[in-house]
């Protein structure tokens, strides 16, 4: 069986994803009850990881769009240094030191992938709106993360593609605030959102390495 890795394994997609995985892969989770993410915590979890095998397949669902600490601003006036620091924190960096650490983990024999749940407002082509400036800043980083990992890995890992997902409006406490604005034929249910995130990695190929796409396949523009 192949062996999986969900980051971020008790939030609500991560939990969908584990419900949707167990059945093919062995999964294996971290999350905030397993580590808490320091450099020390990570390398001690993946050395553990690896004494088990090598994975094909790692999905990072970490990510906060409101917590104790932010809420999405509307404008200008609304920025302070600690809430745009927790933004990236948790949206950026954390996934990237994930990425540092968990990528050794990676097949180089097999074909592997690894992704990483990002947002459409994280896509800088295409905002729109305005507003949301740490989401939308901390998400379009992320993506930037994984596109430079990307060009990096592809010298070491042939085999390996890397990814940033937007996974759809999906119902749960990330979104359950601004529900009222979304479309209910486009707000989906974890289930829904695991099953497209989990196809769009399985059809990743190491050509397509460094992609930003929509929770269809679709390339989205940075
Ligand atoms: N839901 C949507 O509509 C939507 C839309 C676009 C993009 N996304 C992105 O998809 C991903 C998953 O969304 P979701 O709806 O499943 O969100 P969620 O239920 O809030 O889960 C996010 C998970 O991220 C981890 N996390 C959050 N804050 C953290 C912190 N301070 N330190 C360490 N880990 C932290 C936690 O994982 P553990 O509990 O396992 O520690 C948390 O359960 C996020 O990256 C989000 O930005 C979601």
């Amino acid at each position: 069986m192949k062996r999986a890795l969900i980051i971020g394994a008790n939030g609500t997609i991560g939990k969908a994803l584990h419900d949707l995985m167990q059945h093919t892969y062995e999964v294996h989770t971290l999350s905030q009850t397993s580590t808490d993410y320091s450099e020390e915590s990570l390398q001690k979890k993946v050395a553990q990881l690896r004494q088990q095998g090598e994975f094909h397949t790692i999905i990072c669902c970490i990510g906060t769009l409101h917590n104790q600490t932010v809420a999405p601003e509307k404008r200008l006036k609304q920025l302070e240094y600690d809430k745009l620091a927790e933004y990236f924190r948790v949206n950026t960096i954390l996934p990237a030191l994930c990425l540092k650490h968990c990528s050794t983990l990676l097949s180089k024999h097999d074909r592997s992938q690894f992704t990483f749940l990002s947002a459409m407002v994280g896509s800088i082509g295409d905002n729109q709106l305005g507003g949301w400036y740490g989401y939308r800043s901390s998400k379009a980083a992320l993506n930037m993360m994984v596109k430079t990992a990307s060009i990096e890995m592809a010298r070491t890992h042939k085999k390996t593609a890397l990814a940033v997902i937007h996974p759809g409006t999906t119902q749960g406490p990330l979104s359950k605030p601004f529900a009222s604005n979304v479309d209910k034929a486009r707000y989906y249910t974890p289930d829904e959102s695991a099953k497209r995130i989990l196809a769009v990695t399985q059809a990743l190929t190491p050509a397509q390495s460094g992609s930003f796409f929509n929770w269809d396949g679709s390339v989205l523009p940075w």
